[in-house]
């Protein structure tokens, strides 16, 4: 049989891998979005896979009881809690954005545009929901009428501050006009820019009165009380990023040309722009993850870059000990907390991989976790996945040699990658070479970008703990053929295949629930599927008699609640309108879980009673867990309860300092050869105790106690550097000329579709082709940390029902679409 491979294409030009230095790329919804709306053949109907099988179901009564009988008769009570709306509405994209934490209130914005060469006419409808989307008000009038542009959407303040702010269609005039609410979007007040902006307004994460924006004219544009002024705090700007502590990021050049990468000077001020320092010139780009501050700054000589990255932002840098790349290649940070980093690194060429490296607690020291890492050059595409539901899980796509992509698995925070293993209720398909021996292989963004039929990212939770669904195939590489779904119930180690075909899913009540429905955007639906036991039983409810065109899933991000909104449309003959259909599931679970519906179960272990077993990281995690066959309600305020114990050191929970190297098969970390009697090329340009090392450092997050501990003596390895790192004179200053590209943070739309509808028939005939709408929907984030500003966590995090995050489009994405 013929083996099943994915080759990376490289369609565009060189330079747009040039700008990809910190790009943080969302896991989120635009991913998602990509995918929701490619035209795909008619699948099988998929059908609900009775599990019969309970060997792998540690957690479920030993009776032998068929868990799937113990829900009955629920159809009547979930019609009784089944809530239709439909929106008297032609616009032919929705958005989405959930205001506030477990307020209730969404906001959908519709909009109809009609792309007439330079022209462009539109007009949006807002409504706004208080009761998770089971009944909506149209407010348009709070907006005028004005036409509010998808393009940057909705922007959602942090936290519960209830700030959003909409921002009006900018063609045409030389200002724009925005709407701000800081009510959760009871009432608007309108205000005029001073300028036009061509990112989407972003909230300072710590104080959400303060906005900054960067004008069309590479202007940036500060507001301290929430937009009712504007001043200009710098001209010739490329890039703005908050950091921690007010402190805002950004780069400039004085040539005015944000094109002439390499040549740009990274500034910061911690006063909204009273003074401003410059922290870094020559740089690149820059990037916010975690604590750290990261800036790729030109070496000395020819067209290397280098990363170098601060703590303290930016008022001390050191060199990270990594390679340097050239123009064609990229830096990219996969996925960052205050502890450590992953870092994807280039390879020269248009390979399509590079390598992943692990740092260290400073961001200095990096250790090579994983090579041939799949990451496109030119959309930026890779399958870096943050395992959210469990510590220390981490997902990702290698590019085998023959070309075939395959997925892999870290349990220890990039410290070992592993194939995931086959789940015991599917078979090798025939991307294998042994029917008997092979591996599940998981879609993410890159198969959503080469367009397989795949509508999700893998969704996990913080608050289901163990919890994965994603899509999949069982071989030895991804496989082109349509996917089903499988889910993990214990953070990646066993996989069970959950529904046949591809599907939208969503995680209620802390995972208690999960509700999925089949993908498939050709035929209407009517049902949805939902299951109390982790996905082991699937249960069918009809919610509608009159089937609808499905475009998405809606819950409240979190997945702490019990109501989840069917977004999707109806056609008559001249008309469709949009239908969204709220169940709330909480009558369906009649009681709240009691203390007996969870039991103990360690993470990343197979045996509990092993006092060995479960340490990741320097300490394991008992968790209570809900029993499989529980069917009850974890609560909105349900906490994970979760009881970390120490285990006892090992030279492995150590990673070699700056300086040393382990070999293989070994823990032991010896000296660099380079290092006895040379200089070092990399040297580490920091504080005194930077540079005293036993050659042990521990590694990020582990908290490991006694044990075996490294015990030597400390030596200073500074002598031994060549120091030529940027010293950046700290200097105030605000000029410069204008320059025209800057970057855009923009938020991401989650299921997004393009489409034009209805209002003027011509347009559809001949503007629109006719039959061939696809309708629009989309989720915007509800939070504003994702405004993506340092949002690293947002990075990976591939919660995607309902779930916005923020995608970040940086520089690069601009060149891209230039
Ligand atoms: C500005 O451009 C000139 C000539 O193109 C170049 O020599 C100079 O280094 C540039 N300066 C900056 C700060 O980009
Ligand atoms: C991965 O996600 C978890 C849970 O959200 C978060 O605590 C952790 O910091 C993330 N890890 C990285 C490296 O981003
Ligand atoms: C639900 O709908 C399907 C067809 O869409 C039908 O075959 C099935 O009988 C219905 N179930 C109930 C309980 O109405
Ligand atoms: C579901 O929606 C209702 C309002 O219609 C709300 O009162 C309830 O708290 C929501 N349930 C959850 C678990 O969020
Ligand atoms: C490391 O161990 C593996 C298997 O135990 C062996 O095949 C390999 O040769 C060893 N490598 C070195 C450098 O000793």
């Amino acid at each position: 049989m013929q083996r099943l491979r994915h080759f990376i294409s490289v369609v565009l030009l060189p330079i747009a891998a040039l700008s990809l230095d910190f790009n943080q790329f969302s896991g989120g919804p635009s991913r998602n979005a990509r995918s929701l709306y490619e035209k795909t053949p008619l699948s099988e109907r998929s059908r609900i896979i009775k599990q019969a099988e309970h060997s792998i179901h540690k957690r479920s009564a030993d009776s032998g009881g068929d868990t799937c009988n113990s829900l009955q008769r629920y159809d009547t009570k979930l019609t009784s809690n089944t809530h239709s709306h439909s929106f008297d509405d032609l616009s032919g994209s929705v958005s989405l954005a959930w205001i506030g934490d477990g307020t209730g209130v969404l906001l959908a914005l519709t909009t109809f545009q009609v792309p007439l060469f330079m022209l462009r006419f539109g007009q949006s409808r807002l409504y706004r929901s208080e009761d998770y989307g089971k009944t909506f008000q149209d407010v348009t009038e709070l907006i005028s009428n004005t036409f509010i542009s998808t393009d940057f959407g909705i922007a959602i303040g942090p936290e519960s501050s209830g700030k959003v702010i909409l921002t009006g269609d900018l063609s045409g005039s030389g200002s724009a006009r925005i709407f701000l609410s800081s009510d959760f979007g009871n009432s608007f007040t309108r205000s005029d820019l001073p300028f036009n902006p061509k990112m989407q307004i972003v909230y300072n994460p710590q104080n959400p009165n303060v906005l900054v924006a960067i004008s069309t004219k590479s202007d940036l544009w500060i507001s301290e009380n929430f937009g009712e002024k504007w001043r200009i705090i710098s001209e010739t700007v490329c890039a703005v990023k908050w950091g921690a502590d007010n402190t805002l990021f950004f780069s400039t050049n004085l040539n005015g040309s944000c094109s002439d990468r390499g040549m740009l000077t990274l500034k910061k001020t911690i006063d909204n722009g009273q003074t401003i320092n410059t922290i870094a010139e020559k740089i690149y780009s820059f990037g916010i993850g975690g604590r750290f501050l990261f800036a790729s700054v030109m070496t000395g000589t020819g067209t290397l870059r280098m990363i170098h990255v601060s703590v303290d932002q930016g008022k001390e840098w050191n060199m990270a000990q990594l390679p340097p790349v050239g123009h064609e290649q990229f830096y990219s940070i996969l996925a960052a907390n205050n502890e450590m980093v992953f870092m994807h690194v280039d390879e020269p060429g248009d390979t399509g991989f590079g390598t992943i490296y692990v740092s260290d607690d400073r961001g200095m020291v990096y250790s090579k976790s994983l090579e041939h890492h799949l990451y496109t050059a030119t959309g930026g595409d890779n399958d870096f996945t943050n395992v959210t539901s469990l510590r220390g899980v981490f997902m990702t796509s290698v590019l085998a040699e023959d070309g075939s992509v395959q997925t892999v698995v870290s349990f220890d925070q990039g410290g070992e990658w592993v194939p995931l293993r086959k789940p015991e209720n599917s078979e090798c398909d025939s991307t294998a070479k042994d029917k008997d021996k092979c591996s599940l292989h998981i879609h993410a963004s890159y198969s959503i970008s080469m367009k397989l039929n795949v509508p999700m990212l893998p969704l996990s939770e913080p608050n289901a703990v163990g919890l994965i669904i994603a899509h999949g195939s069982v071989g030895d590489a991804i496989s082109v053929l349509t996917p089903d779904v499988y889910v993990s119930d214990d953070g990646g180690y066993s996989w069970l295949r959950a529904l046949e075909g591809p599907h939208h899913y969503a995680i209620l009540d802390s995972g208690g629930l999960l509700v999925a429905v089949e993908h498939n955007p050709t035929v209407p639906i009517s049902q949805i599927k939902f299951s109390t036991d982790e996905g082991q039983c699937w249960h069918v409810y009809n919610f509608t008699k009159e089937p609808l065109f499905f475009t998405g899933l809606a819950s409240e991000p979190g997945a702490r609640s019990m109501n989840v909104s069917i977004w999707g449309y109806r056609e008559t003959l001249i008309t469709q309108y949009w239908v969204s259909v709220t169940i709330d599931f909480r009558e369906l679970l009649t009681r709240d879980c009691v203390e007996n519906d969870y039991v103990p179960w360690l993470a990343h272990s197979d045996d509990i009673s092993d006092p060995k077993d479960g340490c990741m990281l320097g300490y394991k995690e008992k968790f209570l867990r809900l029993k499989k066959d529980s069917v009850c309600w974890n609560g909105r305020d349900y906490n994970v309860n979760k009881q970390p114990t120490p285990c006892a050191c090992t030279l492995d929970d150590f990673l070699c300092d700056f300086g040393y190297y382990r070999n293989e098969n070994s823990s032991d970390c010896l000296e660099q050869p380079e290092l006895k009697g040379h200089d070092l090329e990399l040297c580490i340009h920091g504080k005194k105790e930077h540079l005293q090392t036993n050659g042990y450092r521990k590694i990020p997050g582990d908290k490991c106690e006694g044990g075996n501990q490294p015990e030597r003596k400390e030596v200073d390895i500074r002598k031994k550097c060549i120091s030529n790192l940027l010293d950046p004179q700290m200097q105030t200053q605000n000029n410069g000329k204008p320059s025209h590209s800057a970057p855009i943070i923009v938020t991401v739309i989650a299921i997004v579709l393009v489409s034009c509808i209805a209002g003027a028939l011509f347009v559809k005939k001949y503007v629109c082709g006719g039959r061939f709408l696809v309708h629009r929907y989309s989720v915007l984030q509800h939070n504003a940390e994702a405004n993506g500003i340092e949002g690293m966590d947002e990075t990976l995090d591939t919660n995607v029902a309902g779930h916005a995050k923020i995608g970040f489009h940086d520089d690069s994405d601009e060149d891209l679409l230039e």
